[in-house]
Protein backbone atom coordinates (compact mmCIF):
# COMPACT_ATOMS: atom_id res chain seq x y z
CA UNK A 1 0.00 0.00 0.00
CA UNK A 2 0.61 3.60 -0.87
CA UNK A 3 0.09 5.56 2.15
CA UNK A 4 0.59 9.48 2.73
CA UNK A 5 0.37 11.84 5.37
CA UNK A 6 -0.51 14.96 3.15
CA UNK A 7 0.28 18.11 5.99
CA UNK A 8 0.45 21.61 6.42
CA UNK A 9 -1.03 24.74 7.37
CA UNK A 10 -5.36 26.03 6.81
CA UNK A 11 -5.25 26.86 2.97
CA UNK A 12 -1.76 25.53 1.95
CA UNK A 13 -4.12 23.18 -0.27
CA UNK A 14 -4.28 19.85 1.35
CA UNK A 15 -7.84 19.01 -0.10
CA UNK A 16 -6.80 20.27 -3.66
CA UNK A 17 -4.21 18.57 -3.85
CA UNK A 18 -5.45 15.09 -2.70
CA UNK A 19 -7.96 15.26 -5.69
CA UNK A 20 -5.07 15.20 -8.10
CA UNK A 21 -2.98 12.14 -5.98
CA UNK A 22 -6.14 9.93 -5.72
CA UNK A 23 -6.52 9.94 -9.45
CA UNK A 24 -2.68 9.59 -10.45
CA UNK A 25 -2.65 6.76 -7.58
CA UNK A 26 -5.79 5.58 -7.06
CA UNK A 27 -6.05 5.95 -2.99
CA UNK A 28 -8.89 6.19 -0.73
CA UNK A 29 -9.11 10.04 0.62
CA UNK A 30 -9.87 10.57 4.07
CA UNK A 31 -10.16 14.38 5.11
CA UNK A 32 -11.31 14.61 9.05
CA UNK A 33 -12.12 18.20 8.72
CA UNK A 34 -14.80 16.68 5.44
CA UNK A 35 -15.55 13.76 7.36
CA UNK A 36 -16.88 16.37 10.04
CA UNK A 37 -18.38 18.38 8.33
CA UNK A 38 -20.40 15.86 7.02
CA UNK A 39 -21.43 15.05 10.27
CA UNK A 40 -22.57 18.92 10.68
CA UNK A 41 -24.44 18.69 7.47
CA UNK A 42 -26.06 15.85 8.86
CA UNK A 43 -26.99 17.25 12.34
CA UNK A 44 -25.67 14.27 14.22
CA UNK A 45 -24.96 14.52 17.65
CA UNK A 46 -21.32 14.32 16.83
CA UNK A 47 -21.68 16.91 14.13
CA UNK A 48 -23.53 19.50 16.94
CA UNK A 49 -20.47 19.23 19.15
CA UNK A 50 -17.97 19.41 16.64
CA UNK A 51 -19.49 22.39 14.88
CA UNK A 52 -19.11 24.74 17.73
CA UNK A 53 -15.29 23.47 18.01
CA UNK A 54 -14.77 24.25 14.31
CA UNK A 55 -16.30 27.61 13.97
CA UNK A 56 -13.90 28.52 16.80
CA UNK A 57 -11.03 26.90 15.17
CA UNK A 58 -10.39 24.49 17.58
CA UNK A 59 -9.16 21.28 17.63
CA UNK A 60 -11.94 18.71 18.28
CA UNK A 61 -11.09 15.42 20.18
CA UNK A 62 -8.34 13.20 19.35
CA UNK A 63 -10.93 10.46 20.16
CA UNK A 64 -13.46 11.48 17.59
CA UNK A 65 -11.57 11.99 14.97
CA UNK A 66 -9.31 8.78 16.09
CA UNK A 67 -12.61 6.89 15.94
CA UNK A 68 -13.36 8.25 12.51
CA UNK A 69 -10.32 7.29 10.46
CA UNK A 70 -10.45 3.33 12.31
CA UNK A 71 -13.29 3.47 10.67
CA UNK A 72 -12.23 4.31 7.21
CA UNK A 73 -9.23 2.20 7.31
CA UNK A 74 -11.74 -0.77 8.26
CA UNK A 75 -13.84 -0.32 4.88
CA UNK A 76 -11.06 0.24 2.92
CA UNK A 77 -8.03 -1.82 4.05
CA UNK A 78 -8.00 -3.75 0.81
CA UNK A 79 -7.19 -0.60 -1.53
CA UNK A 80 -4.52 0.59 -2.76
CA UNK A 81 -3.35 3.03 -0.26
CA UNK A 82 -4.76 5.85 1.78
CA UNK A 83 -4.58 9.88 1.66
CA UNK A 84 -4.54 11.41 5.08
CA UNK A 85 -5.71 15.08 4.83
CA UNK A 86 -6.00 17.08 8.06
CA UNK A 87 -4.70 14.21 10.47
CA UNK A 88 -2.76 13.69 11.89
CA UNK A 89 -2.93 17.00 13.64
CA UNK A 90 -1.43 15.78 17.57
CA UNK A 91 1.32 13.57 18.71
CA UNK A 92 -1.44 11.27 20.00
CA UNK A 93 -3.19 11.50 16.88
CA UNK A 94 0.30 10.65 15.16
CA UNK A 95 0.74 7.12 17.54
CA UNK A 96 -2.92 5.94 17.26
CA UNK A 97 -2.50 5.83 13.20
CA UNK A 98 0.53 4.11 13.51
CA UNK A 99 -1.61 1.78 15.93
CA UNK A 100 -4.52 1.53 13.56
CA UNK A 101 -1.93 0.74 10.03
CA UNK A 102 0.12 -1.93 12.37
CA UNK A 103 -3.07 -3.52 13.41
CA UNK A 104 -3.96 -3.93 9.12
CA UNK A 105 0.45 -4.71 8.78
CA UNK A 106 0.63 -1.23 6.80
CA UNK A 107 2.74 1.65 7.65
CA UNK A 108 2.90 5.48 6.31
CA UNK A 109 5.10 5.52 3.03
CA UNK A 110 5.91 9.66 3.59
CA UNK A 111 4.44 12.59 5.02
CA UNK A 112 4.47 15.47 2.45
CA UNK A 113 4.11 19.01 4.41
CA UNK A 114 3.12 22.00 2.00
CA UNK A 115 5.10 25.30 3.13
CA UNK A 116 3.01 28.37 2.72
CA UNK A 117 3.81 31.71 4.17
CA UNK A 118 1.22 32.87 6.46
CA UNK A 119 -0.67 36.26 4.48
CA UNK A 120 -0.97 33.65 1.40
CA UNK A 121 -2.82 31.49 4.01
CA UNK A 122 -4.88 34.44 4.86
CA UNK A 123 -5.63 35.20 1.36
CA UNK A 124 -6.89 32.06 0.04
CA UNK A 125 -9.33 31.46 2.98
CA UNK A 126 -10.55 34.62 2.85
CA UNK A 127 -11.34 34.23 -0.94
CA UNK A 128 -12.40 30.85 -0.73
CA UNK A 129 -15.06 32.64 2.43
CA UNK A 130 -16.27 34.67 -0.39
CA UNK A 131 -16.84 32.29 -2.76
CA UNK A 132 -17.71 28.95 -1.23
CA UNK A 133 -19.28 30.28 2.54
CA UNK A 134 -17.63 27.96 4.43
CA UNK A 135 -18.36 28.78 7.93
CA UNK A 136 -14.67 28.96 9.49
CA UNK A 137 -13.22 30.69 6.62
CA UNK A 138 -13.47 34.20 8.30
CA UNK A 139 -10.38 36.17 9.28
CA UNK A 140 -10.68 36.00 12.78
CA UNK A 141 -11.49 31.91 12.67
CA UNK A 142 -8.52 31.84 9.75
CA UNK A 143 -5.64 33.45 12.11
CA UNK A 144 -7.08 31.01 14.98
CA UNK A 145 -7.07 28.01 13.00
CA UNK A 146 -2.95 29.16 12.18
CA UNK A 147 -1.91 30.20 15.52
CA UNK A 148 -3.28 26.30 16.32
CA UNK A 149 -1.66 24.59 13.87
CA UNK A 150 1.66 26.13 14.62
CA UNK A 151 1.43 25.47 18.80
CA UNK A 152 -0.52 22.24 18.36
CA UNK A 153 -0.04 20.52 14.98
CA UNK A 154 3.60 21.71 13.85
CA UNK A 155 4.97 19.34 16.69
CA UNK A 156 3.56 16.18 13.91
CA UNK A 157 6.29 17.09 11.59
CA UNK A 158 9.07 15.98 14.37
CA UNK A 159 7.33 12.64 14.82
CA UNK A 160 7.93 12.06 10.77
CA UNK A 161 11.64 13.49 11.00
CA UNK A 162 12.56 11.32 13.71
CA UNK A 163 11.38 8.59 11.45
CA UNK A 164 13.24 10.30 8.10
CA UNK A 165 9.39 10.57 6.53
CA UNK A 166 8.92 14.28 6.59
CA UNK A 167 9.49 15.83 3.22
CA UNK A 168 8.35 19.74 3.41
CA UNK A 169 7.64 20.96 -0.12
CA UNK A 170 7.19 24.33 -1.58
CA UNK A 171 3.22 25.03 -1.41
CA UNK A 172 3.69 28.37 -3.70
CA UNK A 173 2.73 28.54 -7.32
CA UNK A 174 0.18 26.85 -9.57
CA UNK A 175 -1.55 23.88 -8.51
CA UNK A 176 -0.13 22.23 -11.27
CA UNK A 177 3.65 23.16 -10.19
CA UNK A 178 3.04 22.21 -6.73
CA UNK A 179 1.47 18.51 -7.98
CA UNK A 180 4.61 17.83 -10.12
CA UNK A 181 6.69 18.53 -6.69
CA UNK A 182 4.51 15.99 -4.67
CA UNK A 183 4.74 13.53 -7.52
CA UNK A 184 8.63 13.40 -7.40
CA UNK A 185 8.46 12.73 -3.76
CA UNK A 186 5.65 10.05 -4.01
CA UNK A 187 7.89 8.61 -6.82
CA UNK A 188 11.11 8.63 -4.78
CA UNK A 189 9.09 6.97 -1.58
CA UNK A 190 6.94 4.53 -3.29
P1 LIG B 1 -9.84 21.04 7.78
O1 LIG B 1 -11.03 20.82 6.96
O2 LIG B 1 -8.76 20.04 7.78
O3 LIG B 1 -9.31 22.48 7.39
P2 LIG B 1 -7.87 23.15 7.43
O4 LIG B 1 -6.74 22.33 7.89
O5 LIG B 1 -8.13 24.43 8.13
O6 LIG B 1 -7.52 23.33 5.95
P3 LIG B 1 -8.39 23.73 4.74
O7 LIG B 1 -9.28 22.61 4.34
O8 LIG B 1 -9.04 25.06 5.02
O9 LIG B 1 -7.24 23.99 3.68
P4 LIG B 1 -6.49 22.96 2.70
O10 LIG B 1 -5.08 22.85 3.11
O11 LIG B 1 -7.27 21.72 2.48
O12 LIG B 1 -6.49 23.85 1.41
P5 LIG B 1 -7.47 23.80 0.13
O13 LIG B 1 -6.98 22.80 -0.85
O14 LIG B 1 -8.88 23.71 0.58
O15 LIG B 1 -10.27 21.27 9.31
C1 LIG B 1 -11.33 22.12 9.66
C2 LIG B 1 -11.60 22.02 11.15
O16 LIG B 1 -12.02 20.69 11.49
C3 LIG B 1 -10.38 22.26 12.07
O17 LIG B 1 -10.20 23.63 12.34
C4 LIG B 1 -10.75 21.45 13.31
O18 LIG B 1 -11.69 22.16 14.10
C5 LIG B 1 -11.47 20.25 12.72
N1 LIG B 1 -10.53 19.13 12.46
C6 LIG B 1 -10.24 18.60 11.22
N2 LIG B 1 -9.35 17.60 11.33
C7 LIG B 1 -9.07 17.49 12.66
C8 LIG B 1 -8.21 16.64 13.40
N3 LIG B 1 -7.44 15.71 12.78
N4 LIG B 1 -8.16 16.81 14.75
C9 LIG B 1 -8.93 17.72 15.38
N5 LIG B 1 -9.76 18.57 14.72
C10 LIG B 1 -9.84 18.45 13.38
O19 LIG B 1 -7.18 25.24 -0.47
C11 LIG B 1 -7.62 26.42 0.18
C12 LIG B 1 -8.07 27.46 -0.87
O20 LIG B 1 -6.94 27.84 -1.65
C13 LIG B 1 -9.10 26.91 -1.87
O21 LIG B 1 -10.01 27.91 -2.17
C14 LIG B 1 -8.25 26.53 -3.07
O22 LIG B 1 -8.98 26.60 -4.26
C15 LIG B 1 -7.13 27.56 -3.02
N6 LIG B 1 -5.85 27.05 -3.56
C16 LIG B 1 -5.36 25.78 -3.47
N7 LIG B 1 -4.15 25.68 -4.07
C17 LIG B 1 -3.85 26.94 -4.51
C18 LIG B 1 -2.74 27.48 -5.21
N8 LIG B 1 -1.68 26.73 -5.54
N9 LIG B 1 -2.75 28.80 -5.50
C19 LIG B 1 -3.82 29.58 -5.15
N10 LIG B 1 -4.91 29.10 -4.52
C20 LIG B 1 -4.93 27.80 -4.20
MG1 LIG C 1 -9.00 20.85 3.39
Amino acid sequence: MLNIVLFGPPGSGKGTQAQRIIQKYELVHISTGDLLRSEVAAKTDLGMKAKAIMDRGELVSDEIVIGMIRKKLDEHKDGKGFIFDGFPRTIDQARALRNALTDIDERITVMISLDVPREELVRRLENRGREEGRSDDNLETINKRIDVYEKQTIPVTFYYEKMRKHVPVNGLGTIDQIFKRIVKVIDKFN
